[in-house]
């Protein structure tokens, strides 16, 4: 399985402190942004990984994390040159990955727990995706997860109404579907490819599972706010 970290954008919600850098390498207590879904993918067994940048600061990325050694994996490197949303620079991976599962990970996100042997059922899944949903009291600001029973059978993109507090946080794992769900998204109001619309198409065809997430999760990059929440727990931790 390979895997896969997003970390494009302008950092816009962040301004003045991207001036300087890119988001994802902004400290988060003691280490840059990134290193902690790095950290999340290397501890599930996964070395083999790409990050796609933006184009705002992209050297900075090389400077920083160089090929990968140093965290026992091995980098590849892509660019998504306009902002075109997650499921845009997903598909920018497509010949990286070729028939081989993925998880994907947004490179703002803190995740506490260790994914190791939920990584290794997915392997043994015959087919589809799977997603990890963590309680918030903000909901509003994530993609929401509506459950019916054990299914979970619909997600809201930053709904108004939001109607549960289950957020789908950004760890992703597909089968090489994904690829031709991306080819055929449409964007959406805002104009993205959105990775709510990849997933609902999953939840569709009944192949989606889902699983929640006991510790700590942090959306790092959402606002000054929650980048301090994270810093905080990491920093009592
Ligand atoms: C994205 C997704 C959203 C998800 C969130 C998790 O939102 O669109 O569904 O809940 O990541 O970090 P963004 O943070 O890009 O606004």
């Amino acid at each position: 399985m390979k895997g896969i970290i997003l970390a494009g954008g302008e950092g816009t919600r962040l301004r003045p402190t991207t001036l300087v850098t890119n988001k994802h390498l902004l400290p988060v207590y003691n280490k840059p942004m990134i290193f902690y879904p790095i950290t999340t993918l290397v501890s599930a067994g996964i070395t083999e990984i790409m990050i796609v940048t933006g184009v705002n600061h992209k050297e900075d990325f090389l400077e920083v994390l160089k090929d990968g050694s140093e965290f026992g994996a091995k980098f590849t490197y892509g660019l998504q040159e306009k902002p075109g949303g997650i499921a845009q620079a997903l598909g920018l991976c497509k010949e990286f990955a070729g028939n081989e599962k993925i998880l994907v990970i947004l490179g703002d996100n803190v995740v506490e727990d260790n994914i190791k042997s939920v990584v290794e059922n997915f392997q043994h899944q015959e087919k589809g995706a799977k997603i990890f949903l963590s309680e918030v009291d903000n909901p509003k600001s994530y993609g929401v997860a509506e459950i019916e029973g054990e299914k979970i059978v619909n997600i809201e993109e930053k709904p108004e109404s939001p109607k549960t507090n289950l957020a789908v946080i950004g760890l992703y794992m597909y089968d090489a579907q994904v690829w031709d769900i991306i080819t055929d998204l449409k964007p959406s109001g805002r104009g993205e490819l959105e990775i709510t619309d990849v997933n609902n198409n999953y939840i569709q065809k009944g192949e989606m599972t889902y699983e929640k997430l006991t510790g700590f999760w942090g959306d790092a990059g959402e606002s000054f706010d929650s980048m301090l929440d994270t810093a905080n727990y990491l920093a009592k931790k």
